[in-house]
């Protein structure tokens, strides 16, 4: 070809993209944003307004008071009792494995019951027990979890600061039926609220900022992310399926009137963790969790895009599961505000945009396929990927206030059988899963390593030593008693996905 033709070449795809891009003489479709149908899909409980079960009687109340140790007056505590924690420093882990505690820190003239792991302790709450309270904190300097919940249902986790606590701020794992609101956590190397594996959430009024991710629905369904601020995270507000956990599904999330703003803080996350493939400046992700719905929120200013979705393959800290779907199904996109996204994005986003002849911001990117998802007022939006979704023939959400359960949910109770397999899910499974890295060595690396062992492995857990350079420290198990360690032990060496 000459010059000449492939200049003319060059004007025909110029021209073409131009016309293609104007989309002329098609109206856009303008939903009003007033009025409308309501979201009809989600959860929907028999009765219509659920809640935590609000304790009415305070039961005995115990005091601690600074020198004294938390632990002993949890020891001390029987269910339906209130623990109050008077302003002070308390260098302890708490670990709550009773039913109906009332864990409360008094605030008195601004100062808290503070909780400072002084940069060795691991955890600072840990509880397994159902219907556990735990509010006003101020939490810091521990290396594991802030507040860390193991297969209790019915949870209030309420008010607290939590400030460089490590891996997870508040860590949720197999609990249904829980509220976490009003809380402030910021500087947490992994998610500063990880809902886990659970079911019936609602996570309000809280700030997270100077996180990896801010708050985070992992493996969980029917959750609401309402009226939270989510700032200056790598990722801001995260819908995601982790591969290689034993339950295999995000569904039934809404996301709607937050302020996700500014989520552009460099990637601090371990090395081969997942969140570490967060691309710095992700307002919303949502990866392959389905029935997710954004709403009302202020999306601005992050660098990378204001909402991406995507499947499994997209992101390269992943291992495949088969048992996983690993497509994001049923995306909805409602009234949202965005401004400003997408102004320095990833190679990935560049590449998808040149394929559509878009230049310049990026509010919505949707990679991978998807079925049924829709959006309306998608001209108000810089969007790419998002051909083929239809218009949503709802505006709203209005009609659901909350996912909570009426009445709330069964306390979960443990037959001594089933121990091994609770304390892998509820405990184990926040950092190994099976196929992959994620804080700590795959299950797999581990039945290798341990096979026909159990007693090594339960050995090894009540007193980690480190073995590799590029993971961190695991935190001893010691707090469960012998035959769980052991039980657990035996139950990662034969679990097969
Ligand atoms: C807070 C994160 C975390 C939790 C919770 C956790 N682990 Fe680990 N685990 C790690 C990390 C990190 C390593 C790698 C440590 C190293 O190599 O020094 C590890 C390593 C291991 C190993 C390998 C030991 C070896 O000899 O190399 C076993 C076995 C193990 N964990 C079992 C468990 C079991 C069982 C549970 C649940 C009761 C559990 N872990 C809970 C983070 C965790």
């Amino acid at each position: 070809m000459n010059s000449k033709s492939k200049m003319v070449l060059a004007i025909i795809i110029f021209a073409g993209g131009w016309i293609i891009g104007s989309n002329n003489n098609v109206a856009p479709v303008i939903t009003s944003s007033v009025g409308g149908a309501s979201y009809g899909g989600g959860f929907q409980s028999d009765i219509s307004v659920g809640a935590v079960p609000h304790r009415t009687t305070l039961g005995t109340v115990h005091i601690v008071n600074p020198g004294d140790s938390i632990q002993t007056a949890v020891a001390t505590a029987q269910p339906g009792d209130t623990i109050q924690v008077m302003p002070g420093t308390y260098s302890e882990t708490v670990y709550i494995d009773k039913d109906d505690i009332h864990l409360v820190g008094v605030i008195k003239q601004g100062n808290r019951a503070t909780m400072d792991g002084l940069g060795k302790l691991n955890d600072a709450i840990l509880y397994s027990g159902n219907n556990i309270i735990i509010e006003n904190f101020r939490i810091t300097r521990y290396k594991g979890n802030g507040i860390m919940g193991q297969a209790g249902n019915n949870f209030e986790i309420r008010n607290n600061v939590i400030v460089d606590t490590g891996i997870y701020g508040i860590f949720p794992q197999l609990g249904t039926n829980g509220l976490v609101e009003h809380n402030v956590v910021s500087g947490i190397e992994d998610a500063a609220i990880y809902i886990g594996m659970s079911d019936n959430i609602h996570v309000a009024y809280n700030e997270v900022f100077d996180s990896v991710a801010g708050i985070e629905i992992e493996n969980s369904r029917h959750a609401i992310v309402e009226h939270n601020n989510a700032h200056h995270n790598t990722g801001g507000i995260l819908a995601f399926v982790t591969p290689g956990l034993p339950i295999k599904t995000t569904e039934d999330v809404i996301i709607r009137n937050n302020f996700v703003l500014n989520n552009n803080t460099p990637n601090f996350g371990a090395p081969g963790s997942i969140v570490s493939g967060i691309p710095a400046g992700t307002g919303i992700l949502v990866m392959a969790a389905d029935d997710v719905i954004i709403e009302g929120n202020i999306i601005s200013n992050n660098k990378t895009a204001g909402i991406i979705i995507n499947d499994h393959s997209f992101a390269t800290t992943i291992t495949m599961d088969v048992e996983s779907d690993p497509n994001s199904d049923r995306t909805m996109i409602l009234d949202n505000v965005m401004l400003n996204n997408g102004y320095d994005t990833i190679t990935e986003v560049t590449a998808l945009a040149l394929t559509e002849l878009h230049t310049g911001l990026v509010d919505i990117v949707h990679v991978g396929p998807s079925n049924g998802s829709c959006i309306i007022n998608r001209h108000r939006y810089r969007t790419l990927g998002i051909g083929n979704y239809g218009e949503c023939d709802f505006t709203n959400t209005d009609s659901t206030d909350t996912y909570l359960l009426a009445g709330g949910a069964k306390p979960r109770t443990i037959d001594p059988e089933a121990r091994g397999e609770i304390a892998y899910l509820g405990v184990c499974t926040g950092c190994h899963s099976y196929t992959g890295r994620l804080i700590g060595p795959s299950v797999k690396v581990i039945q290798a390593m341990y096979a026909g062992n159990p007693q090594g492995l339960a050995d090894y857990i009540n007193a980690p030593i480190k073995r590799r350079d590029n993971f961190p420290e695991m935190p001893a198990q010691n707090y469960l008693d012998a035959e769980t360690q052991f039980a657990v032990a035996k139950y990662m060496l034969q679990v097969e996905n």
